[in-house]
């Protein structure tokens, strides 16, 4: 069986969100892509989706995108037949083929090549897929979850990333929020981690950092997110002088004052997030007086109104008629509402009600 993660820590609404999701997505099994920088949670939701799905107990098999070269990655996906290509001494059955009747985790899937993207597609929607040199292609029953910390939507508009693909894994998104934008989340992370790593050095008593070290933990801006926390909370147990590595954290840092307003401009993952889609502090929005509080509403309303349909439509599995209904809103104003915001059915939705 596949090894398990820990639960998915945090109070924050990002990570309670993020929970729910879970909780509702792994019964489904719809294609999910979790979005979030570096080191923010996106495996451990991953796992957290496997364990509470009916697919518990079945594989889960991770592959990491970036970390191979575009063909090594295809015959690790696909696998291969025996003399398909020179040095192909043997059969090998590829990812596809492991994680049958389980998950796949797609780490990193936007450093996947444009052509891998094309085979991709064609396994996401055949549900079939032929190793390098076979004649025959292989079914496969598998749960697709991908992770990424890039702007996928702005890579389609770069060209780098099929858009088709997009709307065929994006059935489901989950974002995870930069730590910096969730301080509430470090007090229960570093109880979990503090015990956690105390018992793994084997150490007899807890020690928690004083409150003071905590409140300066919260203020830091955490670059490289949860990871970096563990890093910092195991170097505390093992040195034991919580306020100099803190000191020593806080100094070393090039913590700009404008980073702190600015940084979701540098983290497309979360874009999306409640929290930073009201981007009136961007300076060229006052400079090119196209800045109006007319504005921010209407951008702040839509916002509002696109997650709750969205919310409605998915709860009534896009019955648009009850979803009217639920919404008190007639089913013209409901239609004309999908089709000004934007919202989109998953692709496998067959309702026309
Ligand atoms: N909410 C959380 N609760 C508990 N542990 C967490 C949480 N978020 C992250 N972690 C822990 O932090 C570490 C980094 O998380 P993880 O590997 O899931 O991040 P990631 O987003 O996949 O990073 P990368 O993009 O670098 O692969 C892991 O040890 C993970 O268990
Ligand atoms: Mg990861």
């Amino acid at each position: 069986m596949a090894h398990i993660g820990p639960p998915i820590i945090g109070v924050s609404d990002n990570i309670q969100r993020v929970r729910e999701l879970v909780e509702h997505v792994a019964q489904t099994g719809l294609n999910t892509v979790i979005f979030g920088e570096s080191g923010v949670g996106k495996e451990v939701v991953a796992q957290n989706l496997y364990q509470r799905s009916p697919r518990l107990g079945k594989p889960f098999i991770k592959i990491n995108c970036a970390a191979l070269p575009e063909g090594l990655l295809e015959s690790e996906l696909f696998g291969y037949e025996r003399g398909a290509f020179t040095g192909a001494d043997q059969k090998r059955r590829g990812k596809f083929q492991l994680a049958h009747g389980g998950v796949l985790f797609l780490d990193e899937i936007g450093d996947m090549s444009l052509a891998l993207q094309a085979k991709l597609l064609h396994v996401l929607q055949s549900g079939e897929f032929a190793p390098l040199g076979a004649e025959k292609d292989i079914k496969t029953d598998t749960w697709v979850i991908a992770a990424t910390n890039h702007d996928l939507k702005q890579d389609i508009n770069e060209g780098k990333f099929r858009e088709d693909l997009y709307y065929r894994l994006n059935i489901i998104k989950i974002y995870i929020n930069p730590l910096r934008n969730r301080p509430d989340d470090i007090p229960p992370l570093i109880d979990y981690y503090i015990n956690e790593f105390t018992c793994q050095l084997g150490h007899k008593n807890v020690t928690h950092p004083p409150d003071h070290a905590i409140y300066k933990l919260q203020k830091y801006h955490w670059p490289g997110n949860v990871r970096e926390l563990q890093n910092v909370l195991k170097r505390m147990l093992v040195l034991g002088d919580a306020d100099k590595i803190i000191d020593e954290l806080l100094h070393g840092a090039v913590v700009k004052p404008e980073m702190r307003d600015n940084f979701n401009e540098h983290v497309p993952a979360a874009a999306d997030s409640f929290e930073s889609f009201l981007d009136y502090k961007d300076e060229g929005l006052i400079k090119n007086n196209s800045f109006s509080l007319k504005s921010v509403k209407k951008k702040a309303v839509d916002r509002v109104e696109k997650e709750v349909i969205s919310y409605v439509l998915q709860r009534t599995d896009w019955n648009r008629s009850k979803a009217s209904k639920i919404l008190k809103v007639s089913y013209k104003t409901l239609l004309n509402k999908i089709a000004e915001l934007g919202i989109e059915p998953p692709s496998n939705n067959s309702s026309n009600n």
